[in-house]
């Protein structure tokens, strides 16, 4: 059998299983025409005395896909989680319980709506928020949890759900990675008193740099909408101005862009669905690999990570490290993810006290062992776009089974 392609042999995949993405074609075209010479480039009501905005559209649309009352676009992911924790009324000094395996703006975006990040241990099987560890961290200054659907699994929501009913707490959802993702035949995002989206170029759904906000409830719509222009009220006029406030709009060419992806959403989401599926059987063929729990009320994953468990005690002790490097090697690209537990983030550390509200936390004495073990040897992360054709699944088996039987050479 050829060498190990880190040792000089030829890879299994030598053009690195690249996918295009994001797709395009003439509905994309025609949406950017159409805005283009409309003239009407700005999304803001009062520019569309007749029809609707294609912002407005997207909104009303991705609305009705997740399944809640109001959708809002907003300019990114971490601003629609800002505008998410500010309109649930976050004041200085209230805690927010956020899991520690994680992007950075899961927690910044806490900070940056004057909360105090809370970071707690993941489920190991998971990789998702654990329901005991979020109990045990509730104290009387809590006011949210937010739920990460981190790679796009589904967080334990009827578990997490029973916690917030119970303390009285809002639930946020970071469904940033998680578009299409189902518990229970409900879409996440639908299931929190907020669900908060990424459409960042990487995202299953994009239009280069967004964000969405999904929720049911009109009180948080008047504050949304108040927060994201310029502090109008829903019925106010356009210079009537009742809170301070930021300018959070998208473009209209962001909303022509999402109309058009929107409409392949559904059918790319099944397709990378099925693909996970299969890859998830496969991988029972290879010792000391293994893929997040199997849960039946998980009935559709959205995917932005596929991760591999990586076992070091059945491959002679080899770390994580060097058995990513011979897989990569062989053409799969893969990666740790985010790297670390987000309390071993610098930025936590340096937060203003001032802000905190002599609530301060140790973010260098926290310890979660989960977490920690996740990053440092564990987690194995592939971008989403392999599990657009099934003939990917098949080289990554060849590659993984090639460095299996080549181990005692790494
Ligand atoms: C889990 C998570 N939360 C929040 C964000 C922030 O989204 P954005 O990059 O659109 O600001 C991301 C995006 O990468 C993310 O992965």
């Amino acid at each position: 059998m050829a060498d190990l392609a880190i040792n000089g042999g030829d890879p299994v995949a030598p053009d690195g299983l690249r996918e295009e993405w994001p797709i395009v074609g003439d509905c994309e075209r025609e949406q950017l025409e159409d805005v283009l010479k409309s003239g009407n480039w700005c999304s803001a009501g009062f520019y569309f005395e007749e029809g609707e905005s294609k912002v407005k559209r997207f909104e009303d649309e991705f609305a009705e896909y997740i399944g809640t009352e109001y959708a809002t676009g907003v300019p990114n992911g971490t601003q629609a989680l800002e505008l998410a924790f500010r309109a649930i009324g976050l004041k200085p000094g209230d805690e927010v319980i956020v899991p520690s395996v994680t992007f950075f703006a899961s927690a910044s975006a806490v900070v940056l709506a004057n909360g105090v990040p809370v970071f707690v241990d993941v489920d190991p099987e998971t990789y998702q928020l654990d329901p005991a560890a979020v109990e045990a961290a509730i104290t009387e200054h809590t006011k949210a949890i937010e739920v990460v659907h981190y790679g796009g699994y589904p967080a334990d929501m009827d578990a997490i759900r029973e916690i917030a009913d119970t303390h009285d707490l809002y639930v946020v959802e970071d469904a940033a990675e998680a578009h299409g993702t189902e518990w229970n035949g409900e879409k996440v995002g639908s299931l929190g008193d907020m669900g908060c989206f990424s459409l960042q170029l990487g995202k299953p759904l994009t239009c280069g740099e967004g964000g969405v906000i999904t929720y049911d409830d009109d009180e948080l719509a008047e504050r949304v909408y108040s927060y994201s222009h310029l502090g109008r009220s829903i019925e106010s006029g356009k210079y009537e101005h009742h809170v301070p406030a930021g300018n959070y709009r998208l473009s209209e060419f962001l909303g022509g862009i999402l109309l058009a992806q929107l409409n392949r959403l559904p059918e790319q989401t099944d397709r990378r669905y099925k693909n996970g599926e299969y890859f998830a059987e496969r991988l029972a063929e290879i010792d000391g690999i293994d893929t997040l729990k199997q849960d039946p009320r998980i009935t559709k994953r959205g995917y932005y990570f596929y991760f591999l468990r990586y076992d070091a005690e059945q491959w002679n002790g080899i770390h994580r490290d060097d058995f990513m490097e011979a897989l990569q090697a062989e053409g799969v690209p893969c990666s740790t993810a985010h790297n670390d537990p987000l309390y071993r983030n610098p930025a936590f550390a340096n937060i203003d006290p001032v802000l905190q509200h002599g609530n301060e936390k140790d973010y260098d004495a926290m310890h979660c062992p989960e977490a920690e073990r996740i990053y440092d040897s564990e987690a194995i992360a592939m971008g989403k776009d392999f599990l657009m054709h099934r003939e990917n699944i098949g080289k990554i088996m060849e590659a993984l089974q090639k460095v299996r039987d080549h181990k005692e050479e790494l």
